[in-house]
């Protein structure tokens, strides 16, 4: 039973508890982000088989096998580790065009995103609007006050992506690469409740009618 006098922090749900439970269909202008499905399996294989996307990302096998995709859309539909897996696909015929996830991590006041967009989608802006929603997701479903993402120092698309969704360099790390077998330079970037709120009023006040 709730008592008047706790602490709002108390009542509070933990993040991952909430993340877990809302794992929404996001709707987006050109796409549509849901869970991969058995359907996508052929596709997540063909596009995912890629040394350009597999070096710059940290848990992608490769080469990338149709077995590899299977374990991947059984492991996102299950949702074991609270993590939003999706599917980004187009609006207009539902083609499957890459991945991205937002991710709890060990900070429970923050989230991070990943993402993928295959080859031959690149330059389209698919990867910034998919950021987009993820990011207005996390911030509006739970209360984290930080989402963070990180990309190689040598990943200029990645880096462009994150700074076109107002997200702030940190600092530089080191993160391995499965598909290397090797660790990496990465530059880990963040963005903040505070700054994501600024962006959107501004987004609203410079929307076209
Ligand atoms: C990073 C990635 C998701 C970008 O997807 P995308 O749909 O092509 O991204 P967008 O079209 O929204 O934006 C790409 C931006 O990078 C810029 N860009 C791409 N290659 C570039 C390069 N070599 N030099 C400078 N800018 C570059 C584009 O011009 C664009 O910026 P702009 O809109 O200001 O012109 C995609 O390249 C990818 O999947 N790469 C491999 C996996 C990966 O890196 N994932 C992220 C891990 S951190």
């Amino acid at each position: 039973m709730i008592q008047e006098n706790e602490s709002p922090e108390r009542l509070r749900p933990p993040e991952r508890e909430r993340l877990r439970l809302d794992c929404p269909v996001l709707l987006t202008e050109r796409l549509v982000l849901r869970s991969p499905h058995v359907e996508d399996i052929d596709t997540i294989s063909l596009l995912a088989n890629n040394q350009a996307i597999a070096s710059m990302v940290s848990r992608m096998p490769h080469p990338y096998t149709r077995a590899d995709a299977v374990d991947f859309v059984r492991k996102s539909a299950t949702r074991a580790n609270g993590n939003c897996v999706y599917a980004m696909t187009t609006a207009t015929d539902g083609k499957f065009i890459g991945c991205c996830a937002l991710r709890s991590t060990a900070d429970p006041d923050g989230l991070e995103i990943g993402y993928w967009v295959g080859l031959p989608y690149w330059g389209n802006g698919y990867g910034t609007e998919a950021v987009h929603a993820l990011v207005d997701t996390g911030f509006k479903t739970t209360d984290v006050n930080h989402i963070d993402a990180s990309c190689r120092v040598t990943n200029t698309a990645s880096r462009r992506v994150l700074q076109k969704s107002g997200f702030q360099f940190q600092g530089t790390d080191m993160h391995h690469v499965m598909a290397l077998n090797a660790s990496v330079s990465v530059e880990r970037f963040r963005l903040d409740r505070k700054t994501w709120m600024s962006l959107i009023t501004w987004r609203s006040k410079t929307a076209h009618p």
